[in-house]
């Protein structure tokens, strides 16, 4: 019997908890930029019973997302998407987090997008790094959505001298993230299929450890310790979401990003976070 196919980008801790928790039974492409990544959680998971197909992919070149769906469709049509990829403020500078995270994660939407099988869903993993910068203008929420992905990185907002620092060019990919599943999910409702994000607060996964010994490891520490939960979360957390929004209980679910911080993002406005407390 022929399986159904599922892309997973990104071979890190969250991609993997959401794929063990949703993937069973389904023929999983796993992609990363370091295929090494991608075989070790390939191994794990196929002596756990899963069926997983390791496969080098750049989530940063169209030429290579279009590779990997090629790959996948040689095992049939691809039904469901977990966008994994990605990289933090401290692990890479401003062009590559903008290249990766915002127009790389644009790019494979709008690609799964031409393809999804009615019936599909599909997941990208934003930030609540999004939810944390002041609200941008109508017309820059309308531009991140709406701008031909090859026009994007050109956009005045995401020009470097506008750009801060590598946190600022995260939280821009983050936001524009959930403006393009906004955007999309209309397209691929028009193939019967969904699509949603996540923007988990910190996650400890290696990112977040890279995070926690990085320049801004006390800031996230404290930002943990006084958000409401009062301790980060687990990549299996997020797992948690991603089955509602893939299974048939979130039928009604698309266009939404969900925060799951551990009100941090709240703390953060109102509470003890409060920039200026
Ligand atoms: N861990 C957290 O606290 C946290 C919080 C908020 C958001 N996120 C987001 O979750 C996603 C996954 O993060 P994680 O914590 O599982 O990280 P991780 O480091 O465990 O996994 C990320 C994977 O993405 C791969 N990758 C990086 N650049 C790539 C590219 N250009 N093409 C293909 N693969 C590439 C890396 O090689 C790595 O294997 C990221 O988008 C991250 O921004 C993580």
């Amino acid at each position: 019997m022929k399986k159904d196919v599922m892309l997973v980008t990104g071979a890190g801790q969250i991609s993997m908890a959401i794929a063990r928790r949703t993937g069973f039974g389904k023929k999983i492409i796993l992609g990363d930029r370091k295929i090494e990544n991608a075989v070790a959680i390939a191994k794990v998971m196929n002596e756990a019973g899963f069926d997983v197909v390791p496969f080098e992919m750049d989530l940063s070149c169209r030429e290579s997302i279009w590779a990997m769906i090629a790959e996948a469709q040689k095992y049939g049509e691809i039904r469901y998407l977990v966008n994994g990829a990605g990289v933090s403020p401290s692990q890479a500078p401003i062009e590559v987090i903008l290249k990766v995270d915002l127009y790389g994660t644009a790019v494979l939407l709008e690609e799964v997008g031409k393809v999804i099988a009615e019936g599909g869903s599909g997941i990208t993993i934003s930030s609540q790094s999004g939810w944390r910068m002041p609200q941008l203008t109508a017309e820059e929420d309308r531009l991140l959505a709406m701008t031909p992905t090859e026009d994007l990185l050109a956009l005045d907002l995401l020009k470097p001298e506008n750009i801060r620092d590598t946190l600022h060019a995260y939280q821009l990919a983050k936001r524009c993230n959930e403006k393009r599943v906004m955007a999309e999910c209309i397209r691929w409702g028009e193939r019967g299929a969904r699509l949603n994000g996540i923007a988990p607060g910190i996650i400890v996964t290696p990112l977040a450890l890279d995070e926690f010994n990085g320049p801004r490891g006390d800031f996230y520490k404290n930002m943990f310790a006084k958000c409401p939960a009062g301790r980060p979360g687990t990549a299996d957390e997020v797992a948690n979401v991603a089955e509602l929004l893939m299974s048939e209980k979130g039928a009604f679910i698309t266009g939404s990003t969900f925060l799951i911080d551990g009100g941090a993002t709240s703390s953060y406005f109102y509470g003890p976070l409060q920039p200026n407390t």
